[in-house]
């Protein structure tokens, strides 16, 4: 919609001005001190909010702040997330901390957003036990950090600034990207789908989908400048489209965004089994960009338990759907992510899960216990396990997760790939680390010159869940 357009371009414009203006007042300040100001930014959570803190960085960045990893820097952020229980724990530690930074340096200011934020009863508790706190905003006003850093520099006390819902989206900031040859693009943020255990689609708000024309140009305009792999990001990415005043569809987009020339590899994140079409699969097998990974969340193996936690799959339809894929994709690798202990899961409800895992041999899976959150479907629903019952079956789970996923990392043993170098390897630094496309690690012996290129490597030896290989 042509006015939506206009209303963001205004609100871009104002952030950049109020930028401006702040890194002027910044600079004094700095002058006075003899130092340069500095920021520490920490990111709890997934691939969104991490995108997120890219932006609040490139904001921080803009106005004049250097990065520091100490916690004792004249501007703290913690973007948060809800997703479990320890999460928000961590926060609150953290927190605690924090205390005695501030009191050193009266100027210092802590600013708290993302997932936590957005529910009222945190913000209550942060106002009343966590007064030195002192922005507060959630996760549909990231792009307004500077005129909130504005507002607190001229006022006393905390500023809160917490949005239930948004139909903006504010392109066209500043972004500090974690790395020069990767990234992560926002196609769509919020969730419809309201599993019946997940916090996400009430602090995340309702599923917005960006326009390909803004995707497709962030993403030329990336390659431009250096980026030769994608992560397309969006809680369900395969209903990606479907309210936009020209519907499209995730497979179509996909099409498009593999048409960008210097574009080397594609990724997205995440994919919800419902919607997986046969259209996308289709795409993917035939595409010669779109990486060898798919991350394909199941929650559970038990029917009952998908259908209590409003998945809308059968575990019959999951294994359909895999079958599809490997068919399609011969040499995919496949991630999930699995609860144990939701409220209905009863033992045999649990052999379920067992049982898929062992007939779908993930590549790997992430394993969670469940968490209740406070406002969702299932926090109300009553618990058929014990703590005890349900920590030994997470363990069993596990197990069987890790050895299986030792067996199929060893499949690729010997052969040669090619990986995008991300880095130096972080307990090595004669090696370095790169990126299959089916997503595994291989650490291997070469030159820091290399980061950020494509090479063949030799696949030497299978330590489980990555490789030690050589350069061929
Ligand atoms: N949108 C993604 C997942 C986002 S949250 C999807 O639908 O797949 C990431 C993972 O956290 C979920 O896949 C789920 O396994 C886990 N999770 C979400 N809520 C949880 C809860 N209340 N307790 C335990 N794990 C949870
Ligand atoms: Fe949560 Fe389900 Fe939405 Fe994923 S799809 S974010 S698990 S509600
Ligand atoms: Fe956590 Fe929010 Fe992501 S709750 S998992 S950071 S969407």
């Amino acid at each position: 919609m042509k006015a939506e357009t206009n209303i963001n371009e205004l609100e871009a414009k104002k952030q950049r001005e109020i930028m401006e203006r702040l890194k002027i007042r910044l600079s004094r300040k700095s002058e006075e001190l003899g130092r340069p100001l500095t920021y520490n930014s920490v990111c709890f959570g997934c691939q969104m909010n991490a995108k997120d803190s890219e932006k609040l960085e490139g904001i921080l960045e803009t106005i004049g702040y250097v990065k520091t990893d100490s916690e004792e820097a004249d501007f703290l952020i913690m973007n948060t997330c809800t997703v479990r229980e320890n999460a928000n724990l961590r926060v609150y530690g953290r927190l605690g901390q924090l205390k005695k930074y501030k009191k050193k340096n009266t100027d210092m200011m802590i600013a708290l957003c993302g997932c936590m934020m957005q529910e009222s009863l945190v913000v209550e508790k942060i106002k009343q036990s966590y007064r030195h706190v002192d922005i507060i905003f959630g996760t549909h006003n990231v792009f307004k950090l500077a005129e909130l850093i504005e507002k607190k520099l001229d006022s006393e006390g905390m500023v809160i600034d917490i949005w239930d819902g948004t139909t903006e989206i504010v392109e066209d900031l500043p972004s500090d990207r974690k790395y020069n040859f990767k990234c992560g693009v926002n196609i769509m943020f919020g969730c419809n789908n309201f599993c019946s255990y997940c916090i996400v689609p009430y602090v995340r708000g309702r599923e917005r989908s960006r326009k390909p024309e803004d995707i497709i140009s962030e993403i030329k305009s990336l390659v431009a400048d250096g980026v030769s792999e994608v992560m397309l990001l969006g809680q369900n990415v395969n209903s990606y489209g479907r309210n936009l005043e020209k519907p499209i569809t995730f497979a179509e987009l996909l099409e498009r965004v593999e048409q960008i020339d210097g574009l080397m590899r594609i990724r997205f994140m995440t994919s919800h089994p419902k919607d997986l079409s046969d259209e996308l699969i289709a795409v993917m097998a035939k595409s010669s960009k779109i990486c060898k990974h798919l991350h394909l969340p199941m929650q559970s193996g038990s029917t009952k338990v998908l259908s209590d936690m409003n998945r809308r799959y059968t575990k019959e339809e999951y294994l359909t759907l895999v079958d599809k894929i490997r068919k399609a994709v011969p040499d995919i690798s496949l991630t999930t992510d699995i609860i144990v202990g939701f409220p209905t899961e009863t033992e045999a409800d649990f052999e379920e899960t067992l049982d898929v895992v062992r007939r779908v041999r993930f590549d790997s899976a992430f394993t969670f216990i469940y968490s209740k959150r406070t406002g969702t479907p299932a926090a109300s629903m009553e618990a058929a396990a014990t703590e005890k019952e349900v920590k030994a079956r997470f363990d069993r789970l596990l197990n069987e997760v890790q050895d299986i996923a030792k067996e199929t990392c060893k499949r690729f043993e010997g052969s040669i790939m090619e990986v995008l170098v991300e880095g130096l390897d972080e307990q090595d630094e004669s090696l370095l680390t790169g990126r299959l496309s089916n997503n595994l690690l291989v650490h291997f012996p070469g030159e820091k010159e290399l980061v950020g290129s494509f090479q063949n490597v030799k696949l030497v030896e299978s330590k489980g869940f990555y490789y030690m290989g050589e350069i061929s």
